[in-house]
């Protein structure tokens, strides 16, 4: 087991990094001090498969459980839920001192995390991220929230958790699909801060693919590693933070086009790490041969790096762009590479050089 420390001064939490970890919950749990009732919130995929043994865990130390099973998927992360968790949690008479256990993927993390947040204006909470998307980004850092009509994640808290237990065995009845598209924040954080990351998962992409359980345990903590570096600096989005919106930029406008059907989201920011590779190629001098070795390795990952768009599709997403909730006073900004493991935020870019880069992942 690797053990990383997201440094929050009073509000730092370790996270634990590795195998037959969900077993070990109530020891740990134990060990914070948390109540004695906990709430264990799961969705209709991921609590069949696991939280029984969380619960098993939690009652072997003494702790009282309830159980909320959310349906699973985006359409999860809204108000009307939010309400329904509530009134779980009134019904189960949740009090200050219980804790909320978050047992899923994203989705279920951004929301028992905003209900936690909320709740009683706050109860304890803990993160058991179940994709590799969850245990490498969205479990780390304390961005909770839920979605409106007019946009993703408009809503929310920054809340941190008490702890997070990133239980690798969980990622083995993970579809091959949500893996990959994690693999793209995975292969973000080389470019983002770690060149040797970077050259890490070029050479052993096909290990990694095969769930190896030590590459696996390596990358993850590292990954985390990384965001608790970049959290502890700057946890409230000041500037830092930003750099982990890497690719983002068009990747959010992809997704907002396609109406969040046709790719999932590391799937759209492969397609936009891809341009901003080309974008950092022209502006922020990176060399041609590391954009090319960024291509190579979301093509080996199995992510798609190319996408089709007609003249209006393409107008819609400059359109979606600008109303990007990270626009600041009308200016779309990027992220862009100075060289593999160094980045930049807040480049204004022009429309020409944006049509060049999308031109560069053109489908044809
Ligand atoms: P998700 O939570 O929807 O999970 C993907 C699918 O996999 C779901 O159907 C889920 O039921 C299933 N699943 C989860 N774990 C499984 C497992 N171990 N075995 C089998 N099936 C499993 O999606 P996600 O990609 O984990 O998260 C996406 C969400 O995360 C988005 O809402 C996004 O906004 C949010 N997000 C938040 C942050 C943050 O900092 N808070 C960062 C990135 C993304
Ligand atoms: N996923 C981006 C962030 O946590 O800031």
């Amino acid at each position: 087991m690797k053990v990383v420390k997201v440094p929050l001064q009073e509000r730092s939490y370790r996270i634990l990094v590795g195998r037959s970890l969900l077993s070990q919950l109530g020891a740990q749990c134990r060990r914070l001090k948390l109540g004695q009732r906990g709430v264990i919130v799961t969705d209709d995929r991921v609590g069949p498969r696991y939280a029984k043994t969380v619960r098993d865990a939690l009652m072997a130390y003494g702790f009282k459980v309830e159980t909320v099973t959310l349906p699973h998927g985006e359409t999860s992360k809204q108000w009307k839920v939010v309400q329904d968790c509530y009134n779980q949690l009134a019904a189960a008479r949740i009090e200050r001192g219980s804790f909320v256990v978050a047992l899923g993927g994203g989705v279920v993390g951004d929301l028992a995390g905003f209900v936690a947040a909320t709740y009683l204006r706050g109860v304890d909470f803990v993160q058991i991220p179940t994709t590799l998307l969850a245990q490498v980004d969205s479990s780390v850092g304390g961005k909770v929230g839920i979605n409106l009509k007019a946009g993703k994640n408009l809503v929310g808290a920054f809340y941190q958790p008490k702890l997070v237990l990133c239980d690798l065995d969980t990622l083995q009845s993970l579809p091959k699909r949500e893996f990959r598209a994690g693999m793209a924040e995975v292969i973000k954080y080389g470019i983002i801060w770690d060149a040797r990351l970077f050259s890490t998962l070029e050479a052993q992409i096909g290990s990694l693919l095969k769930l190896d359980a030590t590459l696996l345990e390596k990358v993850v903590a590292r990954c985390c590693q990384i965001k608790a570096a970049v959290v502890g600096q700057d946890e409230k989005e000041g500037g830092l933070r930003a750099i982990l919106n890497y690719g983002h930029t068009i990747g959010h406008a992809i997704e907002a086009i396609t109406r969040y059907g046709t790719y999932l989201h590391g799937e759209a920011i492969s397609i936009g790490q891809v341009a901003a590779g080309h974008l950092s190629q022209s502006l922020t001098g990176l060399k041609a041969k590391d954009a090319q070795r960024i291509e190579a390795l979301f093509k080996a990952t199995g992510l798609p790096t190319r996408i089709s768009l007609n003249a209006g599709q393409r107008k819609r997403l400059l359109e979606a762009m600008q109303l990007d909730k990270k626009v600041s006073q009308g200016q779309v900004k990027f992220v862009l590479a100075a060289r593999l493991g160094k980045v930049s935020p807040g480049h204004s870019v022009e429309t020409d050089a944006i049509h060049a880069a999308l031109d560069s992942v053109q489908k044809n």
